[in-house]
């Protein structure tokens, strides 16, 4: 049987990158998904999500949203429970960065970083809990929530202090939310990748990133997607009992040199 059989999901940013593996990667398992993102186009070219997931006989759902908009993420969480009647794992992923540090960041980038990464992730995991807390519980457990974070929520991102101020709190949104909730049956889980390829353009592909990310990762090549794929099915799955709060690194090692 599929692993994850009868399982409705939404991935926040699942029109590329990441989100977009994860996506993919869950409906290939049998679980119906709703790609929640601003836009629709991958930011690294291709197919539309839905497209793909569609194409191999799938089951998804595109809702436009912005996960810094609390009516937006309202309208998202009772969107996908009107379309598949329930909500099993909630996938925070979607998030943006500045790459400027602490003098170079204008208030106006501070705020939209932090709206986006930590008050967007906020508003996607108290949505996703209110509507856990009306469903009967499956194999002991009423839902999960996963919140994509990054080895840089534990060591510092060299010149991008707004994203790695809010890396740091997701990894701490992630506990607070695992031991205030474990009593109600929902399990809260980080994932902490290192640097994952993901072909989209711009900075995070320049020469000086990679050579960097290259010296700090033991492991003899950079992440895909489809590792951190990997982590989010085990985490979304029922495979993973009796595991809540912890922040998986899937990061080729970086954080254990
Ligand atoms: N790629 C890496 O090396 C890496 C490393 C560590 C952590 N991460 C984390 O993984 C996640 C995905 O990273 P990625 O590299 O795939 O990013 P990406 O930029 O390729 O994709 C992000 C997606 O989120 C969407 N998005 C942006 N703002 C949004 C908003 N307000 N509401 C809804 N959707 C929005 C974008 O449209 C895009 O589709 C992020 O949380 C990122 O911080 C990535």
């Amino acid at each position: 049987m599929p692993i994850l059989q009868n399982k409705i999901a939404i991935v926040t940013g699942a029109s590329s990158g990441l989100g977009r593996a994860i996506a993919l990667r869950y409906a290939g398992e049998g679980a119906s998904v709703v790609i929640a993102d601003t836009i629709e186009t991958p930011l690294e070219g291709g197919e539309s999500t839905l497209e793909r997931i569609r194409a191999g006989g799938g089951k998804a759902l595109f809702v436009t949203t912005d996960i810094s908009d609390w009516d937006a993420v309202d309208a998202l969480v009772s969107e996908t429970v009107k379309h598949f009647g329930r909500l099993d794992v909630m996938v925070n992923n979607a998030a943006i960065y500045t790459s400027t540090n602490l003098l170079e960041t204008t208030p106006e980038q501070w705020a939209r970083v932090i709206g986006v990464n930590l008050t967007g992730f906020f508003y996607c995991c108290k949505r996703a809990m209110q509507q856990f807390l009306t469903q009967e519980p499956v194999n002991d457990v009423r839902g999960r929530i996963i919140n994509i974070s990054s080895q840089h929520g534990m060591v510092a991102c060299p010149g991008d202090f707004p994203y790695g101020v809010s890396k740091g709190g997701i990894v701490q949104m992630t506990r607070q939310i695992a031991v205030d909730h474990a009593d109600d049956l929902v399990v809260c889980n980080a994932i902490a990748p290192g640097k994952i390829i993901t072909g989209k353009p711009g900075v995070a592909n320049d020469p000086d990133s990679l050579d960097y990310s290259r010296r700090r990762t033991p492991w003899p090549r950079l992440g895909a997607p489809d590792d951190v794929a990997g982590a989010a099915l085990f985490l979304g799955s029922d495979m993973a009992s009796y595991v809540t709060g912890i922040n998986l690194m899937v990061d080729g090692g970086w954080m254990a040199g």
